[in-house]
């Protein structure tokens, strides 16, 4: 059974396969992989360094670009296989309240369509609810009707559109 667990050295060589797929996959990359080179995450200490990166997101003291605010990342791992990952922004701004909203998450292209998404975003809740958030906001595309299923089965209501986002409030409680 997948957990919902802090990014870990652990599925380093999963990881890097996985990015190599979203790099390879028709789509674009997710912008969380878009800048990595899956080449130079092969290396440990590449990965280690981008680990520990990831791990002090959340920290309000930790340096980022401007408009960027404290983030959660969390990884969907089953044993040393690494299938996804999600992030909990620890608030909103107003792009965000635009596209982005409280919860992004991906899935590696070869573990779609087996549920890992709506299992992934349900056990993000309660983790959600813990940093303060009730509801949670969530934006899709219009046309990822895939992103919006997996809202929907976590109790998402639609409250309306912003240009081609979809925008849902999910309660986390
Ligand atoms: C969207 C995404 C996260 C879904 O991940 P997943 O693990 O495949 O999702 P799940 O298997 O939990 O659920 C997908 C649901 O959408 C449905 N679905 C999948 N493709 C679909 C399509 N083309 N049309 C309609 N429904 C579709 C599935 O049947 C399933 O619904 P069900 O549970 O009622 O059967 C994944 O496709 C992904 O990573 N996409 C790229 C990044 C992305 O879009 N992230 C979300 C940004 S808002």
């Amino acid at each position: 059974m997948p957990e919902l667990m802090l990014p870990t050295v652990v599925v380093h060589e999963s990881f890097v396969a996985a990015a190599r797929e979203f790099h390879a996959h028709p789509e674009p990359p997710p912008w969380f992989v878009a800048g990595l080179d899956p080449g130079e995450l092969a290396a440990s200490d590449a990965f280690e360094r981008y680990v520990t990166r990831l791990l002090a997101e959340p920290l309000e003291s930790t340096p980022r670009p401007e408009g960027f605010v404290p983030a959660t990342t969390l990884w969907w791992i089953d044993g040393q296989e690494f299938l996804g990952r999600l992030a909990v922004r620890h608030r909103l701004t107003p792009a965000l309240e635009d596209a982005g909203g409280h919860i992004g998450y991906d899935v590696r292209p070869s573990a779609r369509n087996r549920g890992h998404a709506t299992a992934m975003l349900r056990e993000a809740l309660p983790v959600a609810h813990r940093l303060g958030i009730d509801p949670a906001l969530l934006t899709c595309d219009d046309t990822n009707l895939a992103s919006r299923r997996v809202i929907e089965r976590n109790g998402g209501r639609y409250i309306g559109s912003r240009g081609v986002k979809q925008r849902f409030l999910v309660p986390t409680t």
